[in-house]
């Protein structure tokens, strides 16, 4: 079984970034820049936005940070997502999600110029990255796509199962491994919860993608020897011995599941620092106008 290791991975394409950087500054263009909106303090919205601006600095990004109160109207949030779309020095911008039950996500992801849109949400990129037409592509999708790249894990023809179709993760990343590319050239089976005989599917797959949100979900009786899994959960679960008082759980049964493994991502330290690195890839090519 090998560990796949998202961790030092991103580090290692964060480094790569900030190196383009500093040669775009040398020869005389601004940094790239990011900016993210962050409506409200929920914890885990708290700690992605800190972690993606904290990155930014490392990889020599400009980047700001738009707090806005919970109680914010949509029509407020949106003449901020205008400005955005509207000031020449933001190359990209993310809001930050989930929003408040008051506000239309929906709304708001569409009011997002496409060609800032760094996170790859717009309708317009989900559609062009359907149609194999150059387009962000959303951040965990595409983190998964170069850590299997990153490993040389074969996937072509291969049974890969995704569990769970969130516009997010699992819809993006069914489409992504069945495309005509590498990786790719899978044959995908998404699963979802009206799916039936869950179990003797997770048993055929060849790779399994688990982003369900539901701790513990995946276990060992549901995977076959040498099975790939990628474990895209990352629920908080309190836990009194832990510092700040809870800890990250994923999708997997990773302590049984692990050993049945040919590889296997951890939570945390797989999955999680590869979305911060897609965000950045994505910028610079906002930057360098690559996509529009
Ligand atoms: N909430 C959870 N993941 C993400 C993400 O990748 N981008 C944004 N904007 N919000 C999120």
């Amino acid at each position: 079984m090998q560990l796949i290791d998202g961790k030092s991975i991103s580090e290692a394409i964060q480094v790569e970034i900030g190196e383009q950087v500093a040669l775009l500054t040398q020869s005389g263009q601004r940094a790239p820049h990011l900016a993210a909106v962050l409506v409200g303090n929920d914890g885990g919205s708290e700690t992605y936005v800190a972690n993606k601006i904290k990155a930014c600095h490392k990889a020599g990004f400009g980047s700001s940070l738009i707090r806005l109160e919970s109680s914010v109207s949509e029509k407020e949030l949106l003449a901020t997502v205008d400005s955005l779309n509207n000031n020449p020095d933001v190359d990209g911008f993310i809001v930050q999600l989930p929003l408040p039950a008051h506000i239309d996500e929906r709304k708001i992801i569409e009011a997002i110029r496409p060609e800032k849109d760094v996170d790859g949400f717009h309708p317009v990129n989900v559609g062009r990255m359907v149609l194999n037409l150059p387009a962000y592509i959303c951040a965990t999708p595409n983190g998964i796509l170069q850590l299997l790249k990153r490993y040389s894990i074969e996937t072509e023809g291969k049974h890969c199962v995704v569990i769970g179709r969130s516009n997010i993760v699992g819809s993006p990343m069914s489409i992504l491994l069945a495309k005509n590319s590498s990786p790719g050239n899978c044959t995908v089976t998404l699963c979802h919860s009206k799916t039936k005989n869950l179990k003797s599917l997770t048993q055929q797959a060849d790779i399994v993608v688990c982003a369900l949100g539901k701790p513990g979900f995946l276990s060992a009786d549901m995977v076959k020897e040498g099975v790939v899994v990628i474990d895209v959960g990352t629920t908080r679960v309190s836990d009194r011995s832990a510092k700040r008082g809870y800890r990250l759980m994923g999708d997997v049964k990773f302590d049984e599941v692990a050993p049945k493994c040919s590889y296997i991502t951890p939570v945390p330290g797989g999955v999680g620092p590869m979305t911060i690195a897609s965000l950045l890839q994505n910028t610079l090519l906002a930057a360098n106008k690559a996509i529009y």
